[in-house]
């Protein structure tokens, strides 16, 4: 009988532990083809991707619902190079008449130095085709840099316990700098992307 019973334990336990780490994979479909859109309502010291970079000369294409890119961008942005630069994204959902915000989001505190770590999802759909990297490994790159990337496609793969994603969503991307002294500089970025998830499983 006690046997039987820690049988019946360790079999529940286990169908529960499956339930759990069931995740749901998806591939987020963008809606805009030139990718990146403005935030809305922003003052005029949040810049948006162009306060970023100079993308004059780099290509956003889409075909079906693939982003393709290439070419090359400058990076723009006016800060120092010792500042720190804090990145956070942000999942939004679209609920009836209003962007509500969900619990999937993540901040990163000091982005420079990781920029170009492999296992980041940063790096496996964006820093990894920089050609250049080895100039400004460990640092963000200097204003006025440029950044060149060898073409690739955008597969945004991402993998979700939890509730399924149906419907309209946008990510918005923050970066905010500090100075040593940790005073946040003047200018910010504000990038979103709109899309929705298309689920894989
Ligand atoms: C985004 O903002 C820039 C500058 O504020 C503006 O020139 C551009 O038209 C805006 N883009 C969209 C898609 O609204
Ligand atoms: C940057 O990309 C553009 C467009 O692909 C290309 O014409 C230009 O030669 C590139 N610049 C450099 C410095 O390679």
């Amino acid at each position: 009988m006690l046997f039987r019973s820690t049988f019946l334990y360790s079999e529940l336990f286990l169908i529960s532990f499956i339930r759990i780490s069931n995740t749901l994979k998806y591939l987020f479909v963008p809606e805009n083809d030139e990718f990146f859109d403005n935030c809305s309502n922003q003052p005029s010291n949040v810049l948006n991707i162009h306060g970023l970079f100079d993308m004059s000369h780099f290509i956003i294409r889409r075909q079906d619902d693939i982003i393709y890119m290439s070419g090359n961008s400058t990076y723009n942005w006016n800060i120092q190079p010792l500042d720190r630069v804090e990145v956070s994204f942000q999942l939004f959902k679209f609920d009836r008449i209003a962007w509500l915000q969900t619990p999937f989001g993540m901040t990163i505190r000091d982005m420079c130095p990781v920029l170009f770590d492999e296992p980041q999802y940063w790096y496996k759909y964006w820093t990894k085709y920089i050609t250049n990297k080895d100039d400004f490994k460990g640092k963000c790159p200097d204003q006025g840099k440029n950044l060149f990337y060898e073409p690739f496609s955008l597969n945004l793969f991402i993998e979700l316990t939890g509730l399924p994603l149906n419907g309209r969503y946008k990510v918005v991307m923050t970066a905010k700098a500090f100075s040593p002294n940790n005073e946040e500089r003047e200018t910010s970025i504000c990038v979103e992307v709109e899309g929705q998830f298309e689920r894989l499983n």
